[in-house]
């Protein structure tokens, strides 16, 4: 089949800048190799609770956001914000106000019987030691809007979607340079909108404190689903 509508059209190509895509088509065994080898790498990455104290450079936190900043979104509107906390006086005060939300959760009744069945396994707790602990305090912020120069509000597309692609790019470049993260949801979050100063528009989306794993640090031995339960093929196998 031919293509009847090139993209871009000469008209748009009149109006907006494109250029050729950078891009080397690589060898079959290349791709597998490569393929393979980034799977395994990812197969390795666990969520950890426990970090060790020592410092990391903050140009690595900058190289982690850089990536999760190159991140597809709708209407590449790019509605993020990411806050890198390596103060220990803010981290205390996220360490506090987290602990008092996840005291409400987990003590207070706000998770139900199914939802602390499901976290069982995990054993996680009101204890956010580790918020303190670990040298960076990553906040993902989602811009609900955006807000032009002039004020007036700029509406975003598929906010939730595009965050949720940016957030797994970080925990991938965090994964990969050597150091470990944990998706923290210590909700409602709003606390962290209030101690970090963040405007209207933007709401938490998700913490990550970021370190080295304590050393000896334990996981949870975890079931992945494999790929027949996670994968539907149709049409025929090559
Ligand atoms: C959106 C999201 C929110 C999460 N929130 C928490 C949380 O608040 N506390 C926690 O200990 N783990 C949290 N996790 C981590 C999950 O429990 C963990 O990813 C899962 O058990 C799988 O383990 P793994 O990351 O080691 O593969 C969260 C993960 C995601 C994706």
């Amino acid at each position: 089949m031919e293509y009847q509508h090139p993209y871009p059209s000469p008209e748009l190509e009149a109006a907006h800048p494109f250029r050729a895509l950078e891009f080397e088509r690589l060898p079959l065994h290349e791709m597998r190799t490569r393929s393979r080898r980034f799977a395994e790498t990812m197969g390795r990455r666990r969520s950890v609770r426990m970090f060790a104290a020592d410092p990391v450079p903050a140009d690595l936190i900058e190289t982690a956001v850089a990536t999760a900043g190159t991140a597809p979104s709708g209407a590449n509107l790019q509605p993020w914000t990411f806050v890198a906390v390596s103060d220990p006086a803010i981290k205390r005060s996220i360490r506090e106000a987290a602990e008092q939300e996840e005291r409400r959760n987990y003590d207070g009744g706000r998770i139900n019987e199914e939802w602390r069945a499901a976290l069982a396994p995990l054993g996680t707790d009101r204890h956010k030691e580790f918020l303190e602990i670990a040298p960076w305090l990553v906040v993902l912020f989602e811009q609900r809007y955006g807000i032009a120069a002039d004020g007036t509000r700029i509406h975003h597309y598929y906010v939730k979607e595009s965050v949720g692609i940016a957030a797994g790019l970080f925990v991938a470049a965090v994964h990969g340079m050597g150091l470990a993260t944990l998706p923290h949801t210590p909700s409602p979050m709003a606390f962290l909108s209030r101690i970090l100063g963040r405007p209207e528009n933007e709401r938490p989306f998700v913490l990550f404190p970021v370190g080295y794993p304590l050393d000896g640090v334990k996981v949870p031995v975890l079931y992945r689903k494999p790929l027949d339960r996670i994968l539907v093929r149709v049409g025929a196998a090559d």
